[in-house]
């Protein structure tokens, strides 16, 4: 497995605050697929995708990107990149056509090749009928797809697409995941963040949770269901008391009933005994939320959630 993106020791200390947005990152991306960022505001998403991006320089550590160091080789990087940030601002005196064309042109494509897939990615994000719109004139969502169509319309090997799918209608969310999809299919690298963990299980091979600049979790949505202490969630209806709960794992109340998240052994007995009394009971592995809500969600008490003033 080559790695698109290799992340040594990476770190980043902003300069003004003195913020750790990365705190020696060791992190690598295959080639050729969708990877998923996740993690809560300011775990350091963005700084990551800047630095692979070639925007922003780290302060510690190495990172290489397609085989190029991203200090000192940024020139051989950027040609083979497209990114869409998460604060995005195109062009407001272009349609979105000239907008998608324009860009493919810059990025040296010849005019058959640059009109032909301008007008595919239209169709795929259903923008055809917006083509001859000023971008000043579209809506908040669709300014955002018409920066998306932008990076996957082009001929970029590696696609970083900081929040693609934020202030989007579901329709439109899934017009972007199909159009992910292909990419992934025509062999590119997608480094996604995305704060909707479906997408990002939807979508991801791989995924990597960042909290407070570190990586807390980083494989396969099966292989971090492993990691996690409490990898079954058995929803139960009705009869049973708290107090009968609490031996079988983590215990809380929701609507009509509870939810404990307990390991393999103690949820299949849960949900025997659970069956025995009559009770509606459902049995699954836990969710990437769940996931979340179990590494990042129990500190919220008790530490910081960033690394400030590091
Ligand atoms: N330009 C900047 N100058 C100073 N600090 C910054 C800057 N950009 C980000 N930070 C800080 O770095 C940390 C990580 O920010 P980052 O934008 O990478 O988070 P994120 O994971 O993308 O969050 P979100 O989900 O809100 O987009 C935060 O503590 C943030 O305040
Ligand atoms: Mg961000």
């Amino acid at each position: 497995m080559t790695a698109a993106i290799v992340a040594r020791r990476l770190s980043k200390v902003y300069p003004r605050g003195r913020i750790s947005a990365l705190l020696e990152v060791d992190l690598e991306i295959p080639q050729g697929d969708v990877f998923g960022l996740i993690g809560r505001n300011g775990a350091g998403k963005t700084t990551f995708v800047r630095v692979a991006a070639t925007q922003l320089l780290p302060t510690g550590g190495t990172m290489s990107v397609l085989g190029h160091d991203v200090v000192d080789e940024a020139d051989r990087i950027r040609p083979r990149i497209a990114a869409v940030p998460q604060e995005s601002r195109p062009l407001y005196f272009l349609t979105v056509d000239q907008l998608v064309y324009l860009y493919l042109r810059l990025r040296g494509l010849e005019r058959a090749d640059a009109r032909e897939r301008t007008d595919r990615v239209l169709a795929e994000l259903d923008l055809t009928a917006l083509a001859h719109r000023l971008v000043s004139r579209l809506s908040g969502g669709m300014r955002r797809r018409a920066m998306v169509a932008m990076v996957l319309a082009s001929d970029a090997e590696l696609l970083f697409l900081d929040e693609p799918t934020t202030g989007l209608d579901p329709i439109a969310r899934r017009e972007v995941w199909a159009a992910i999809r292909r990419a992934q299919r025509e062999k590119r690298t997608v480094l996604l963040t995305t704060h909707y963990l479906d997408e990002a299980e939807a979508l991801s091979a791989r995924l990597a949770l960042l909290d407070g600049g570190r990586v807390r979790l980083e494989g396969t949505p099966a292989e971090l269901r492993q990691r996690v202490r409490l990898p079954y969630r058995v929803s139960v209806e009705g009869v049973f008391t708290r107090g009968e709960l609490e031996p079988y794992g983590e215990v809380s109340d929701v609507n009509g009933g509870h939810l404990v998240f307990a390991q393999e052994r103690d949820a299949r007995e849960l949900a025997m005994a659970a069956l025995g009394r009559g009770a509606r009971v459902a049995m699954a592995p836990v969710t990437l939320e769940d996931i979340f809500l179990q590494v990042v969600g129990r500190r919220l008490d008790d530490e910081p959630a960033a690394a400030e003033g590091a």
